[in-house]
């Protein structure tokens, strides 16, 4: 008798024990969004950040890499440009989102509170905008917003996206109106080299010319500069087909 009260009385500790450990949340049980109006928060955020425009240790960084100032021309994608665009790249719990030219930050703040993806990548080479993202990134630790998403992860990177290590992305972003066709055929080696998965990539100029970018579907999303711009959308093939060279044929459909 003393020996099966002993046993229910280990058996009922154990279960409170248990009942009141931490829950080891994945990135996918995370509740979304982590903010009630993500919206507004990025706004309210973003009234003292602009991407517009270059500092002179900017245009100095770019001539030293020999970049033309066209590749950084600014202009993004909107709070609802970017609804349609997750909904697109159907981002799940075991994604990585990259926005490869990230200015300062909006949009992969935005995968970040409102998907389930489980790390969130921007990288972005032009100095003054990655620092804006990085103070960002701060205010949301100092908010204590980034502890409240589980095992999610985000990440803003200043870089040149082709010496990057893309390797983890399966969805990305591209805002690429404006890079040079030479810039345009690095990335795509970059990721055809690198990533080891089938990935998916909204580009906004036409990839049809690479033989491993199979194009799924062309949308428009809204951006600053129109309403409607053009974008496409591709799974990037693995393994990828040895045909795959730098053929420089990417064309723009519309303007910043
Ligand atoms: C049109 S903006 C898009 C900003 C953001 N992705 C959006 O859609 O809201 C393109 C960004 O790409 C950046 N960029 C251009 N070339 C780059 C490179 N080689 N590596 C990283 N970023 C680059 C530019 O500085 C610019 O901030």
């Amino acid at each position: 008798m003393k020996r099966n009260l002993l046993a229910l009385l280990i058996v009922t500790l154990f279960t409170i024990s248990c009942s009141q450990m931490p829950k080891n949340n994945t990135a996918s049980e995370t509740a979304l969004p982590i903010v009630e109006n993500p919206s507004e928060f990025i706004h309210q955020l973003y009234l003292d950040k602009s991407g517009h425009g270059l500092e002179n240790t900017d245009v100095s960084t770019l001539e030293k890499m020999n970049y033309a100032q066209k590749n950084v021309i600014y202009g993004e994608i909107t709070y609802n440009g970017a609804i349609t665009l997750f909904e697109k790249l159907n981002i799940k719990g075991n994604d990585v989102f990259y926005d490869i030219g990230s200015g300062v930050g909006k949009l992969v703040l935005q995968a970040y509170l409102t998907t389930p993806a489980k790390k969130s990548v921007g990288i972005e080479l032009v100095g003054s905008r990655a620092k804006k993202a990085e103070t960002v990134y701060q205010q949301l630790m100092n908010q204590g917003i980034l502890s409240k998403a589980g095992n999610k992860e985000l990440k803003y990177v200043e870089a040149d996206v082709i010496t990057s290590d893309l390797s983890d992305a399966t969805t990305i972003f591209w805002a690429n109106l404006t890079w040079e066709e030479g810039v345009i055929d690095k990335v795509v080696q970059k990721l055809s080299s690198s990533v080891k998965h089938p990935l998916l990539i909204v580009s906004h100029k036409s990839l049809d010319n690479y033989p491993n970018m199979k194009l799924k579907e062309a949308f428009t999303v809204e951006c600053t500069w129109t309403s409607r711009s053009n974008v496409y959308l591709y799974e990037m093939e693995y393994p990828v087909s040895s045909k795959n060279t730098a053929i420089n044929t990417s064309t723009a459909t519309d303007n910043i």
